[in-house]
C-alpha cells in the first residue's frame, strides 16, 4: 500500500509506503510511488514530499527523490534524545 495525503494544490506527502514482503523485489514499490508523483504531477502539484529512514533512501533516489534536510521539522517533545541514552 501506499497513501498520497496533502492540500492537491501546492504539496503532497507520500505516507506509509509498504510492499508485503512476499512480494518485495518485484517493482510494486517503484510502480506504487510512480503513480502518486505521476498523480501530484498531472495535477499541478510541483512538490511531492516524504519522510524516508536511511536504509530506504536508495530506493527513492532512482525515483527521483533527493534529499533535503533544510525542509524537515518535527514536534516531538517527548521524545527520548540521543543524550537521554547516555545518562
Ligand atoms: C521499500 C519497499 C517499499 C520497496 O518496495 P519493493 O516493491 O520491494 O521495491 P521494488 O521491487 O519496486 O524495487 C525497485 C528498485 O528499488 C530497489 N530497492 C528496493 N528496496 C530497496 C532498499 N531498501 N534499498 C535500496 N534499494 C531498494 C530494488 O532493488 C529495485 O532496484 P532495480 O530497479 O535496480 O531492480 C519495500 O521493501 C518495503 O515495503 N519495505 C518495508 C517498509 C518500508 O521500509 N517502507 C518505506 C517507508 S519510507
Amino acid at each position: 500500500m501506499a497513501r498520497l495525503v496533502g492540500d492537491a494544490a501546492m504539496y503532497s506527502f507520500i505516507v506509509d509506503v509498504v510492499v508485503h514482503p512476499d512480494h518485495q523485489g518485484a517493482g510494486l514499490g517503484r510502480r506504487m510511488v510512480d503513480a502518486l508523483v505521476n498523480w501530484s504531477n498531472t495535477h499541478g502539484i510541483r512538490t511531492t514530499l516524504l519522510i524516508a529512514s536511511s536504509d530506504v533512501v536508495p530506493f527513492y533516489e532512482p525515483l527521483g527523490f533527493t534529499s533535503d534536510p533544510s525542509s524537515f521539522m518535527k514536534y516531538a517533545p517527548d521524545a527520548p534524545t540521543a543524550s537521554d541514552s547516555t545518562k
